[in-house]
């Protein structure tokens, strides 16, 4: 079985989350996707709409998402790799390059993000728009 592992916030979940989900699922047949703790988005200095738990929530109705975990921290992504024996890790090309030492211990592909679409942009529509 080949399994493949992504990372983000996913709030607000948009077209280009399920575009990027569903090509990640496309790579093989088990999809883990950890999302960031809400403690973990005040480091990135991100705040999320949606908790944590109800991020999860959502995440896990998505018929290409397999297994959710929590993401809190930078570094814990070799011990999950290790542990969920991850095959192929996929991010959007915004994070080009930067998980290129994953290579040692599994394939790591970058996908074109779609688009014209992000969280942050929902958020600024909907204050423009108040
Ligand atoms: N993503 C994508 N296309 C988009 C937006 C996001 O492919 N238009 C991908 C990101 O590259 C990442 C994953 O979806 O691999 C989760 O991204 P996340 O940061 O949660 O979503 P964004 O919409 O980029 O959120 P923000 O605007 O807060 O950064």
């Amino acid at each position: 079985m080949k399994k493949i592992l992504t990372y983000g916030t996913f709030d607000l979940i948009h077209a280009g989350h399920i575009n990027l989900l569903r090509r990640a699922k496309d790579l093989g047949d088990y999809l883990v996707v950890g999302i960031s703790t809400d403690e973990f988005n005040k480091v990135k200095n991100k705040q999320a709409y949606h908790t944590f738990d109800n991020r999860k929530m959502i995440l896990e109705s998505i018929r290409f998402v397999d297994k959710v975990i929590p993401e809190y921290s930078w570094d814990q992504k070799i011990d999950d790799v290790k542990r969920y024996h991850i095959d192929i890790f996929v991010m959007g090309d915004d994070w080009k390059g930067q998980f290129d030492f994953l290579q040692e211990y599994c394939e790591v592909v970058y996908f074109p993000r779609t688009e014209g679409i992000s969280t942050s942009e929902i958020k600024r529509n909907m204050n423009n728009n108040q």
